[in-house]
């Protein structure tokens, strides 16, 4: 091997070794550009990325035009929400698909910090990533979804695209920022829970608590079970909400563990099974898990616990 050929070696290395910077990235892929224009706006945040280990998940221009719209137009999107958007999308560390796409899923740290979105004493909120459905317990291996506030569940459509500090996932939507538990049981469409709190006058407790589950049972899972709230003594269903309600631990499904009981605030308390693709409480299947809350998780239930 001849110098010149030593030299030419080298150049190649270099030059295929230097990842660029993320906003020559974003700059030079499609469908890209609103989040290299909102990114613009934040200097601060760029150079950070540029000097630490971070992952980015990066909404799609289609994904931020939706998140616009629904918040009813361009004029109703202040800095600061753009802001707290982008740390919800920023992950400290640098995580690649095979540390995402794993059994059983992955609860991910991300930046949100903001007491609105993250009451958790300190700790700043998540994401949950998983290629296994939203409890990350299915049979079989699917896409990689990102679950985040109620109603999120965001597509990665490309994967681990590196630049300088960090690496990169395309995804289709944003994620849903968390919410309390009352708009989170709201939004979810859980209309008798929804009537059960509100007749004992529990919104406090269960909205300003940190660290906090709740296992949500569907309209259907009270009908099923011929649990009438209107009808029910408010002693009875404070007992029946109790019940479904863990506090000082997060339960997500990744913490939750198959055999194991956790305490509920009525002081009696539920057993987990991981069994058959599913998880389950008190042989109660969950049907949609680890919906982000402000204050922790809910996951809904097909049915409700066991009463007495
Ligand atoms: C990224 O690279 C471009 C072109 O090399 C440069 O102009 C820009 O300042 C860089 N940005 C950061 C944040 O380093
Ligand atoms: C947008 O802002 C207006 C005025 O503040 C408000 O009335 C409206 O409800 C907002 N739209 C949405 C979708 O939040
Ligand atoms: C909530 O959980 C976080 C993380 O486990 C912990 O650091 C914090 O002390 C807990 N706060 C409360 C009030 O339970
Ligand atoms: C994500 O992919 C699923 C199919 O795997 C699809 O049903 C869903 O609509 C996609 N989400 C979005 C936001 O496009
Ligand atoms: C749950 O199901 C298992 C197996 O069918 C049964 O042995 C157990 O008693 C059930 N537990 C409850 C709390 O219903």
């Amino acid at each position: 091997m001849n110098c010149w050929t030593l030299l030419l070696l080298s150049l190649v290395f270099i030059s295929t070794s230097h990842a660029r910077n993320l906003t020559e990235v974003l700059s030079s892929t499609a469908g890209l550009s609103r989040l290299n224009l909102l990114l613009s706006f934040y200097p601060g945040l760029l150079d950070s990325f540029a000097s630490s280990e971070t992952t980015l998940f990066a909404p799609s221009d289609e994904a931020l035009d939706s998140f616009v719209l629904s918040q009813g137009g361009p004029s109703n999107v202040s800095m600061e929400t753009l802001g707290n958007l982008l740390a919800y999308h920023t992950v400290p560390t640098r995580l690649t698909t095979p540390s995402l796409t794993g059994t059983g899923g992955r609860i991910i740290d991300t930046t949100l910090e903001a007491p609105e979105f993250s009451n958790l004493g300190g700790k700043a909120n998540v994401v949950y990533a998983s290629a296994f459905g939203s409890i990350g317990q299915e049979n079989e291996q699917g896409p990689l979804m990102l679950y985040s506030g109620v109603g999120g569940v965001a597509n990665v459509t490309s994967a681990d695209v590196e630049f300088d500090g960090g690496v990169m996932h395309v995804v289709d939507q944003v994620f849903n920022f968390p919410r309390p538990c009352s708009q989170t049981v709201q939004l979810a469409g859980l209309n008798t829970l929804m009537d059960a709190f509100q007749r004992v006058n529990m919104w406090d407790t269960v909205n300003t608590t940190p660290n906090f589950t709740c296992f949500a049972p569907s309209d259907a899972a009270f009908q099923a079970a011929g649990l009438d709230v209107q009808s029910l003594s408010t002693d009875r269903i404070t007992n029946l909400l109790k019940y479904h309600l863990i506090e000082g631990e997060v339960g997500y499904s990744t913490a939750l563990e198959d055999g194991k009981q956790y305490q509920t605030i009525l002081g009696v308390p539920v057993t987990i099974h991981k069994r058959d693709g599913k998880l389950f409480v008190n042989n109660v299947t969950v049907n949609v898990g680890n919906i982000v809350m402000s204050n922790g998780v809910a996951h809904v239930l097909d049915g409700v616990g066991v009463l007495f």
